[in-house]
């Protein structure tokens, strides 16, 4: 591999990528390639392997309408995005150490040996009960699953970069109005869900103003 090379395509697709306002309503994203950014989502690393989300792609136009009036950071995405995705993150009920979906995952998504079983299951309720703490107030383990969701959602975006597709991560949302909204959509069944954060995706009507960005000395600090 020329390593060189690589580095430089990863660089222009990190400079390119730039938090798109409004997309071209007329160029779709291909299903192939959106196939590709989802499953960049779905491989994603998360704490104990858990999988704190769901990605629900919202292409139905009424619904996005709805969502409209109560996404103050979308106006311009929500109308032109090729996809729209509303990233859940499990809340409370789900990412407990003794849930019904965290027994899911242990046995039926990672298969662990019983050995594994007992090592993870201790670590996680000391993880959640001591080490951060998450169980003291519900919105600690709301707001550390949703964390990782963040995670899904870089990568997501830096993916899209390198085949060339827009994208715009969107936190400028009332996250209850949006809950109840897609709540009564029918898009929060088969789980205890939050909404995290949206991302738009397709391609640019207009370039970018030039990236701002404070130095490497300002955002670094080296301990030697
Ligand atoms: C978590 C998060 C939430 C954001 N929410 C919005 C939003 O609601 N609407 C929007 O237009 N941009 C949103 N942005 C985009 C940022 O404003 C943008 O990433 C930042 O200004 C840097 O610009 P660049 O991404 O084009 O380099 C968000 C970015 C992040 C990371």
């Amino acid at each position: 591999m020329n390593t060189e090379a690589k580095k430089q395509e990863i660089l222009d697709a990190f400079r390119f990528r730039s938090a798109t306002k409004e997309f071209d309503p007329n160029k779709k994203i291909s299903d192939e390639d959106f196939e590709f950014i989802l499953e960049t989502g779905r491989l994603s690393p998360s704490s104990f392997g858990f999988e704190p989300w769901r990605f629900v792609v919202i292409q139905n136009r009424e619904l996005r309408e709805q969502l409209k009036p109560v996404s103050w950071g979308a106006q311009g995405q929500l109308p032109t995005a090729s996809h729209f995705v509303v990233m859940l993150s499990r809340s409370a009920e789900d990412m407990i150490y003794s849930s019904d979906y965290i027994e899911h995952m242990k046995k039926d998504v990672h298969h662990m040996p019983p050995e594994a079983y007992e090592a993870i299951s201790k670590f996680y309720k000391t993880f959640q009960e001591s080490d951060f703490k998450l169980l003291e107030d519900e919105r600690y383990m709301n707001d550390w699953a949703a964390k990782q969701v963040y995670i899904a959602l870089g990568n997501m975006m830096t993916a899209a970069a390198q085949i060339g597709i827009d994208s715009c991560p969107i936190e400028g949302f009332d996250q209850e109005k949006v809950h109840d909204i897609l709540e009564k959509a029918g898009v929060l069944e088969g789980g205890n869900f939050q909404v995290a954060v949206m991302a738009a995706f397709g391609y640019r009507i207009r370039e970018p103003r030039p990236k701002s960005r404070q130095e490497m000395k300002d955002v670094v600090k080296w301990v030697e």
